[in-house]
């Protein structure tokens, strides 16, 4: 499989968090990957491992459409002992920070805006990189028989951070063992500390959001329970209020920086409008982050599931033939799979982020006049859009399809559930939004509500109408929306 540059991160530093691994959160299999047999399921564990780590050892695999973080800069000065990287960029002229003694790694500077002293200090664990910028001098190259001139083509050497010193600016670095490293530098190597947004994203992530959506983002972390709107499971990979069209499956970077940002209105999801810009945005990597690890988890179940559940090993004639089944299958295809879901996720994932998936109306909203009201209103209770079916001739989201039972979305058609009323594909009822109370949990703009209609409800039953109804249509359909709450309150005079 295609992890060439799989890097760990060991051992977060944080409150939540220790190297104590009794206290350390873990990511939890879903239910799915508890429905297989064991020697499946200890495979896709295995995978998820390599892929993904656990939360205080995370994994950048480099094959995934993340924005893993990395600060990256160059050894300006070399001393003797080990261990040790200098920020700043002071030493140069400071003679009182340039200690002999130390060695002296200048101008590591944030590639993506992300360094300061503060955040360094929380990257322990992270691997730092460094690879040789320069050829080595003359009488190196010598004693290496000659052979390499220019040594970029060495292998980069790999260390951890240790710990940093804010006031001094220094940067502790050990080797595997745990030991200060016996780096081998020299000036104009290059120094990269690889991973950063990743564990910046998770220590935001366990600090805001963990208690509601879980460490795995189960949409099951321990206040969750108390919520009649559940917390998104990330795990399908389905965010409800995106910006993109039907087609795309994915929300955007951006959607999800401003569903953080705004939260959830009429829900337990809070709005996060203090945390700063670039918080948000490490969040934001973490949050995509956790919902690729839990789509592959799924694609690895979708495929194993039939053949090697724990049920089809208590049917099976002779449950060890079956294993070997399996190891075989496993091995031959395993490799190729793995490499494949991780394309698609890839995919999907890059195309919610083009432009060109974003629903942008080429016309432009249609004033918001009595004209404009019943047309609309006409439209929502035609056979063609039948939101009536749903939400109710009086909008208050009570339509016979409530009473009904309806196929389930995320299953294929036909599916129905055993219940009454409509489902969402987390299997949690949802109510069509009762619209006279004119709260929206994916925005009161216009904008929003359009896109709303234009491209349906993600994972929910309210599908999208942008190819049944024009895009005048559409925006008459939002002016009646947006003018019932109001139409409520006069009918009560
Ligand atoms: C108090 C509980 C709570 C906290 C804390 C919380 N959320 Fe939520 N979150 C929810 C609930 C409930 C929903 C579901 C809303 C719905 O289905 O309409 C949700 C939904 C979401 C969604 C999906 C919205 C969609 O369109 O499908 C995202 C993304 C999200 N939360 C991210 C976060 C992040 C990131 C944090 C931390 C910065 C966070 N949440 C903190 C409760 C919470
Ligand atoms: C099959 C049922 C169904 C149909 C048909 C349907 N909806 Fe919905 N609608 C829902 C459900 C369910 C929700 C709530 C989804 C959720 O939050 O999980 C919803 C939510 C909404 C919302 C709230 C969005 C927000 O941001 O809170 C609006 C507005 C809306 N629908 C308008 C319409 C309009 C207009 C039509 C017809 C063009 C329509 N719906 C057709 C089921 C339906």
């Amino acid at each position: 499989m295609n992890r060439s540059i799989t890097i760990i991160l060991l051992c977060a530093a944080l409150p939540l968090v220790g190297c104590d691994s009794t206290r350390a959160p873990s990511f939890q299999l879903s239910e799915q990957s508890e429905g297989l047999s064991s020697f499946a399921r200890e495979k896709v564990q295995g995978e998820l491992n390599a892929g993904f780590g656990s939360p205080a050892d995370l994994v950048v695999w480099s094959e995934l459409e993340v924005d893993f973080g990395q600060y990256s800069g160059n050894v300006k000065k070399v001393s003797t002992k080990a261990g040790m990287l200098r920020i700043g960029e002071q030493s140069d002229d400071d003679e009182t920070a340039t200690d002999d003694k130390e060695p002296v790694y200048d101008g590591l500077a944030a590639v993506s805006g992300l360094a300061s002293a503060r955040r360094l200090s929380e990257l322990q664990g992270a691997a730092v990189v460094i690879s040789r910028a320069q050829p080595k001098s003359a009488a190196e190259a010598e004693s290496d028989d000659g052979e390499e001139s220019a040594a970029v083509t060495q292998t980069p050497q790999v260390y951890r951070v240790a710990s940093y010193d804010v006031a001094k600016q220094e940067l502790h670095v050990v080797d595997a063992d745990g030991d200060p490293a016996q780096m081998d530098v020299s000036a104009g190597d290059s120094v990269q500390i690889l991973g950063s947004a990743l564990q910046h994203g998770r220590n935001l992530y366990l600090r805001h959001c963990m208690h509601c959506h879980g460490v795995s983002g189960d949409g099951a972390g321990p206040t969750a329970q108390y919520f009649k709107v559940k917390p998104r499971d990330y795990r399908h990979g389905i965010i409800k209020f995106t910006s993109t069209k039907a087609s795309v499956l994915k929300p955007s970077n951006k959607d999800i920086f401003r569903i953080i940002k705004l939260g959830v209105p009429g829900t337990y999801m809070p709005s996060f409008m203090l945390l700063p810009d670039d918080e948000v945005k490490l969040i934001t990597e973490y949050v995509r982050w956790l919902a690729m690890r839990g789509e592959m988890e799924r694609k690895l179940n979708a495929w194993l599931v039939t053949s090697y559940s724990q049920e089809a090993v208590d049917e099976a004639d002779s449950a060890s033939e079956l294993q070997a089944d399996f190891d075989t299958e496993w091995s031959e295809d395993a490799g190729d799979n793995i490499e494949r879901f991780g394309n698609d996720l890839k995919l999907d994932w890059q195309d919610a982020d083009k432009p060109e998936s974003v629903v942008n109306p080429t016309v432009p909203r249609t004033p918001s006049s009595s004209e404009s009201i019943v047309r609309g209103r006409k439209i929502f209770l035609s056979k063609e859009a039948k939101c009536a079916s749903c939400h109710g001739e009086t909008a208050r989201g009570n339509g016979p399809s409530t009473e009904a039972f309806n196929d389930l979305p995320g299953k294929p058609p036909g599916t129905k559930s055993d219940k009454p009323g409509l489902f969402d594909n987390w299997g949690n009822i949802v109510k069509p939004r009762n619209l006279t109370t004119g709260v929206f949990r994916g925005g009161r703009r216009p904008i929003d509500i359009y896109r709303r209609i234009h491209s349906g409800i993600k994972g929910t039953p309210m599908q999208a109408f942008g190819t049944t109804l024009k895009e005048e249509q559409i925006w008459d359909v939002v002016n009646y929306v947006l003018s019932i709450p109001f139409e409520e309150k006069q009918g009560g005079h």
